[in-house]
């Protein structure tokens, strides 16, 4: 199992809409894959799919964080082929989750899966640092704009500082006009390599509208072959990987992480 947080250091650029596609993409590759719902505090993912839990009455990943139900009780089956743990929008659950249990969550379900994907807060919080410091890679998200670019690049070297150097980069919502940047100035600015170019697409907004991954409501529209082409280029760069798994153990790195961003406890 190989774990990657879906980081960015703005808002809006597609971070959970990247997870929820490449998470179906994974899957319909016959690839075993988990997706987390980590940004606790906004709990975006359960907007963008549908699934049949009613987070009102059922638990998510905040009772498992707050250890009142075990992560049994959170896994839900999606009509996608990839399974996902869910956050609420619950403020309680929220101020009671310990996001530091995200390392446990992830041990305890690693065996059952080639790939766990983690959709991130953005921002500096628990919500978007813990799951960069407890994942195996880092999956860079950002927009063709420099403040885009500049942000991430501060997440970049936030991610470093905790022991982690990012996989790579997906460039989000490239409209090919005038004054964005190119795939080759993101490079040299993120110093990443391109995981994959997500071109902007009118089919986006209704598929998130109809709660399906676009890559099945529409598979051949642009972003959905952009974002398959993108997860084949992330698997293919696991399978040469694969052999010196790292583990979710951690280093003298992540506690100096810790250490910089302190430990605010919910
Ligand atoms: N490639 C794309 N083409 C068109 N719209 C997109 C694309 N990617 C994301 N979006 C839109 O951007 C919005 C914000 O994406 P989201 O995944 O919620 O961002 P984040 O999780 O990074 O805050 C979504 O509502 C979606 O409609
Ligand atoms: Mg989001």
């Amino acid at each position: 199992m190989t774990s990657y947080a879906v980081a960015s250091g703005k808002g809006g650029v597609g971070k959970t809409i990247f997870t929820l596609n490449a998470g179906a993409a994974l899957a319909e590759m016959g690839l075993k894959t988990l997706i987390i719902d980590c940004d606790i505090a906004m709990a975006d993912l359960a907007q963008v799919m549908d699934v049949d839990v009613d987070l009102k009455t059922e638990h998510s990943l905040h009772e498992v964080l707050n250890s009142k139900v075990n992560i049994e009780d959170v896994i839900t089956h999606t009509p996608y082929g990839m399974d996902v743990i869910l956050s609420s929008v619950s403020i309680t659950g929220f101020m009671e989750a310990d996001m530091e249990k995200l390392r446990e969550v992830i041990k305890d379900v690693a065996e059952r899966y080639d790939f766990i994907l983690l959709d991130t807060a953005t921002g500096l919080s628990q919500e978007s640092l813990i799951p960069v410091m407890v994942c195996d890679e880092v999956i860079m998200l950002v927009n063709p704009e420099l403040p885009s670019i500049i942000d991430g690049q501060k997440m970049r070297l936030i991610a470093e500082s905790t022991g982690k150097s990012a996989k790579g980069v997906v460039i989000n919502r490239v409209r090919g006009v005038r004054g964005e940047l190119g795939a080759k100035t993101v490079e040299r600015l993120l110093e990443l390599a391109i995981l994959g170019v997500i071109p902007e697409d009118k089919n986006m907004i209704s598929a998130v509208t109809s709660k399906t991954p676009l890559v099945i409501k529409k598979p051949n529209s642009p972003a959905a072959k952009a974002i398959k082409e993108a997860v084949k280029a992330i698997a293919k760069e696991k399978e040469g990987r694969e052999g010196g798994d790292k583990g979710a153990n951690e280093n003298e790195n992540e506690k100096r992480g810790r250490r910089l961003f302190g430990r605010r406890k919910k």
